[in-house]
């Protein structure tokens, strides 16, 4: 089939890439003109395992590539999905400009193109009835009659972890498809049945599909913070909460992951996601007591992490730390909404003398976001490692986790990444 994907950043060229590898012909839209001739010449804007080999070989066998142009994008597709961001404003409500910019953008390309059967697929995030009361809203309003019959619109979330997003678009626990009709549901489970068996396919009504991945997110985010509060509570009775996480885990109705306790969530989906949620049923009356439980959890754990050190040394006026990670997860160069970062801004508040940082992969971001001249960055793990004795782990690279390196060192763990044999004194956040 082909296929349009309007957005071409972590989840619309992840997904568009995908297509390709059952011989779909997909054209990506961004609006950044760098970041398109840069794909089309196979250099990508992110960094996703397995994806640059997929991108190159689709560039290769043409059927993959990338425009500013809608028109061109639009003029053969059999179907387009919306894959921009959907970001929060600043009370922590969902923002749904770029949703309503390209809305706007497809129906005027639509204006001078021939009506057929076209299927308009929502995959960004977006709260119950965005789709319909806003997305469709715009664009039925502003096309032609003879466009008003033809258009069929449908909702298709992403689950896709960053550092594992191709891994977790081809492996999908399930594929839900939001539809209003069945040219919809004929369409997309044609798609999708070239990924998956239909017994992956949930097939649903659009405000069904968009509810579904904000619970999937919020009840994975709460379960992230439940581990955190059992943490904590497990801290001062001396408890190891991984043990206890371990056992709990084994009950198939909880299951293991997402109940790593340590400093807690970040990444551009959960804290977004949640408190879009929050906003959401609040403005129709509901308390969302869990939700909002989950993101005070959540804001609370660096400053335990900090308050460990303040035990131990009374103070961290003028001292110098080592603080091992920047990304908000291993294998990502992301740093939005970084506990890692966060951490580093509650020592500054301390008075330190200076933080001695290394990510092998989050730097160049970070150091856009965190200016101030007492972060040191540093070049290795054993540069910033010799420059201070103490120690905060905040990401769990694969590269932190040999024992040897904390020779010496008072460790602060936020991640459970080592166990502290060789460390003067080890301590982690939650265990
Ligand atoms: C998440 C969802 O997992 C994915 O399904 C959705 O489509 C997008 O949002 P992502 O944000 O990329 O994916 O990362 P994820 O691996 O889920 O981790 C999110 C945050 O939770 C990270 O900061 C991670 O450190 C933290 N985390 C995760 C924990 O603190 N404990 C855990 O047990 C698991």
């Amino acid at each position: 089939m082909k296929v349009a994907v309007i957005g071409s950043g972590y989840v619309g060229l992840v997904t568009g890439a995908c297509f390709t590898l059952k011989k779909h012909e997909v054209v990506l839209v961004d609006v950044v003109k760098e970041k398109v001739d840069k794909i089309n010449k196979g250099i990508l804007p992110i960094y996703e395992p397995g994806l640059d080999e997929i991108v190159k070989e689709a560039l290769e066998e043409k059927l993959l590539k990338a425009t500013t142009d809608y028109k061109e994008a639009l003029e053969n597709a059999d179907m387009v999905f919306i894959a921009v961001p959907t970001p929060s404003k600043e009370d922590g409500s969902l923002d749904v400009k770029y949703i309503e910019q390209v809305a706007s953008q497809i129906a005027e390309t639509l204006e001078g193109l021939k009506p057929r059967k076209l299927l308009l697929v929502m995959k960004s995030t977006v709260l119950p009835g965005t789709t319909e009361n806003i997305f469709k809203e715009i664009i039925i309003n502003k096309v032609s009659e003879e466009w008003k019959g033809k258009l069929s619109f449908a909702m298709n979330p992403e689950f896709l972890r960053e550092g594992i997003a191709v891994e977790d678009f081809l492996n999908p626990d399930r594929v839900v498809i939001g539809i209003e009709d069945d040219y919809g549901k004929d369409l997309l489970s044609k798609l999708y049945l070239d990924f998956v068996n239909e017994d992956k396919i949930l097939i649903t009504p659009i405000k069904v599909a968009e509810l579904i991945k904000y619970a999937s997110n919020a009840f994975l985010a709460m379960k992230i913070s439940f581990a955190n509060e059992i943490g904590n509570l497990s801290k001062s009775l001396g408890i190891d909460v991984y043990q206890v996480m371990d056992g709990v885990g084994m009950d198939k109705r909880i299951g293991r992951a997402f109940l790593n306790a340590g400093l807690g969530f970040g990444g551009s989906c959960f804290p977004k996601d949640v408190s879009a949620l929050l906003n959401f049923g609040r403005g129709l009356g509901h308390k969302m007591l869990l939700l909002d439980a989950t993101l005070q959890i959540n804001k609370e754990q660096p400053k335990k992490l900090v308050d460990l050190a303040l035990k131990r040394y009374g103070s961290l006026k003028d001292k110098e730390i080592v603080v091992l990670g920047l990304a908000f997860k291993p294998n990502t160069d992301d740093i939005r909404e970084s506990k890692a970062i966060e951490l580093i801004k509650l020592l500054l508040d301390e008075g330190i003398k200076a933080v001695h940082t290394y990510d092998p992969a989050a730097m160049e971001n970070a150091k856009k976001y965190l200016s101030n001249n007492k972060i040191k960055y540093h070049a290795t793990l054993e540069n910033a490692l010799s420059s201070a004795e103490i120690v905060f782990i905040a990401t769990e690279w694969q590269e932190f986790k040999n024992e040897d390196l904390y020779e010496g060192k008072e460790v602060f763990d936020g991640r459970r990444v080592i166990e502290g044999k060789k460390a003067k004194y080890y301590e982690g956040i939650c265990w």
